[in-house]
């Protein structure tokens, strides 16, 4: 008897840490990276539509890695694809006057330099402080601002910040007024600015519970309980639930990314996503001053939300019967690691979801929704963000992103006051600021070629159609090029997408679909003309639809760290290509503007934005029909 087949990948499994050992050796081994080369990423080569839908169980899978590699001090990299199955470089590609993320090792670097530097540590004796070890220093990407002293190179912008003892909240108290450019690759400090001393805040901005005692009572126990186990089941990275199945991995850059997302309602699985990501993200900041006014981080490309993912804890981040995924990343050497417990996998119950009781009988069904979630946790620098996917029992996907942390803060001269921000605690202020996420959906609603329909209701003027004045149209407008596809939400009158397959019907003979149901979606309030409003061009909008295309992966383009603008989703949809019979990606931008409160501060309770999609003609009726009633008396 042959021995049973040994355990066959897929082509979406997450990339291993064996994978990442044989894909660092094999761009060493050329003699064409110097040994003090970084590597910024490295990642699986994702295969594309066909070779995931040919696979088969089985079948042998030409497994790829992808890195990017920082071979100096300067402003290039390499990026590289090796097929690891072979150990064998096949793609080597020198891009030069880019930088990556911001490297760890140069914002180590940035620091170190500081500690050391006459100018720096004159500028803290200025402030009465003398101990570096007191000094919290946050590096930040710094933006593009045509500084002919940053060309070249790998800049961060340092702001400082004061903590007495170790265990204090460095936010409570700003160094204010010192900035710090500094070249990371190289340890350099180009220049610090000392815009004048302003008091520390008095506030210690402690959340520890020793800060708050005594503590509050009264909450007694909430369990949650399985007593039979999750009905979902995980396979590798395969998750399936309730008819639902995808894959999940994690992405340096981008976090939580979902792959092959489908719906099975007893005649096979339907596709509804191929991939969906949160592929970027930017943060700016309103105050025009000198301190504050060039700050805008890209969350994902310039910080990377995966490789700032947090290893969860079951009870505190997660409350019930819970499976975990790791994450395997590479360090900047070009190590493997693993983030224990970075994705968290879970069932919500959610109130009901349908009920009706009958009148004339009295007669009552209900039942009761329940959610699947998918979820990480990133913190970037002050700000915590929770990437929440939601899969329902009647079709329904919802992505919630939880926003808390701390906020970015100003100190305040003694009863001041700002224009560009709010007082959130004495001495102390937060600049109004925009969280502006852009969702990358990579449509396969079912099956590879999808329109995006624009549908608005309208009202209609009064008239011998229209007598009593209270008639309601619905306009919907397929958008057939990616200009014309640019489009922002208008509340008032219920503006949605629809996502069309417009090859596949439903049983009343429409062409099935999905809807993208918006959330809180203000969009990018900095000129057009700033230098993040050429940078951050895909939060301009709430909508933009490509044609599926390698390589269009991130909106703002694939390195925004100190890039001038114009890339990414405004460079690509100038081409205005046709999006009538093809695959297609939606892009779809929302988030929060920020007006700080005081209630935000010294830790933001949890704010919330996402949005929904829905089936909407993708079943001929309500899918979720067949749930069985609660057990007990319900009915
Ligand atoms: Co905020």
């Amino acid at each position: 008897m042959a021995d049973p087949p040994a355990p066959t990948a897929h082509p979406l499994d997450p990339v291993t840490a064996e994978e990442i050992r044989v894909a660092v050796d094999a761009v060493r081994a050329g003699g064409r990276l110097p040994d003090t080369a970084l590597f910024s990423t490295i990642t699986l080569d994702e295969p594309d539509r066909r070779q995931v839908a040919d696979h088969r169980p089985g079948d042998p899978v030409d497994r790829r890695v992808r890195l990017v590699v920082v071979p100096g001090p300067g402003a290039a990299v390499v990026e590289a694809v090796v097929a690891v199955g072979r150990g064998e470089v096949v793609e080597w590609t020198v891009r030069d006057g880019v930088r990556p993320a911001l490297l760890l090792d140069d914002a180590y670097r940035c620091i170190l330099a500081l500690r050391e530097d006459p100018a720096w540590r004159a500028a803290l004796l200025r402030r009465g402080v003398t101990d570096m070890d007191q000094v919290q220093i946050d590096p930040w990407p710094t933006g593009h601002f045509d500084n002919p002293l940053e060309e070249g190179r790998r800049i961060a912008r340092c702001l400082a910040y004061f903590r007495e003892h170790p265990s204090d909240n460095g936010y409570a108290r700003p160094l204010e007024g010192l900035l710090a450019t500094v070249d990371g690759a190289r340890g350099e400090v180009l220049d610090v600015v000392d815009l004048g001393v302003v008091p520390l805040p008095p506030g210690r901005g402690g959340y520890r519970p020793e800060d708050h005692a005594p503590l509050r009572d009264g909450l007694r126990p909430l369990e949650i309980a399985q007593p039979e186990g999750v009905s979902f089941a995980l396979e590798g990275n395969l998750l399936s639930w309730q008819g639902w199945s995808l894959r999940v991995s994690m992405d340096p850059l981008e976090g939580l990314v979902l792959h092959t997302v489908g719906y099975d309602d007893g005649g096979g699985v339907r596709p509804v996503l191929f991939r969906a990501s949160v592929s970027e993200m930017v943060v700016p900041y309103g105050d025009p001053g000198p301190m504050h006014g060039w700050k805008n981080a890209f969350d994902c490309g310039e910080w990377g939300l995966g490789r700032m993912t947090n290893s969860l804890t079951l009870g505190c981040d997660c409350l019930g019967v819970i499976t975990y995924l790791d994450a395997t990343f590479a360090s900047e050497h070009g190590t493997p690691y693993v983030v224990e417990n970075a994705v968290c996998i879970h069932e919500e119950d959610v109130g009901i979801l349908w009920k009706h009781q009958d009148l004339q009988t009295g007669h009552t069904e209900v039942r009761r929704s329940r959610r699947l979630v998918v979820s990480a946790i990133a913190t970037v620098g002050n700000y915590e963000y929770g990437f929440y996917w939601y899969f329902y029992l009647d079709g329904t996907i919802q992505l919630e992103v939880k926003l808390t942390g701390i906020l970015s803060t100003q100190a305040l001269p003694e009863g001041g006051t700002t224009p560009w921000g709010a007082v959130i605690a004495p001495g102390l202020a937060a600049p109004f600021h925009q969280h502006l996420f852009c969702a990358r959906l990579d449509l396969s609603v079912d099956g590879p070629v999808n329109e995006v329909h624009e549908v608005s209701f309208e009202p209609v003027p009064s008239g011998p159609d229209n007598p009593w004045g209270n008639a309601m149209g619905q306009r919907s407008v397929r958008l057939d090029t990616e200009q014309a596809a640019r489009r922002d939400v208008d509340p008032a009158r219920s503006r949605h997408w629809r996502f069309v397959n417009p090859e596949r019907t439903n049983g009343l003979g429409r062409p099935v679909a999905y809807k993208l149901v918006p959330g809180p979606t203000p969009t990018l309030l900095a000129q057009p003309d700033s230098s993040v409003g050429r940078r951050a061009g895909f939060a301009r909008h709430n909508l933009w639809v490509t044609p599926a295309t390698p390589g269009e992966r991130r909106p703002a383009g694939d390195y925004p760290n100190q890039h001038p603008g114009g890339d990414g989703l405004p460079a690509w949809t100038a081409a205005d290509r046709s999006l009538v019979g093809t695959e297609l990606v939606a892009w779809h931008t929302f988030g929060v503007t920020h007006s700080p409160r005081p209630e935000d501060w010294p830790v933001m309770p949890v704010e919330t934005c996402g949005f929904h999609l829905v089936a909407a003609g993708f079943f001929d009726r309500n899918p979720a029909l067949d749930l069985p009633p609660p057990p007990g008396h319900c009915h």
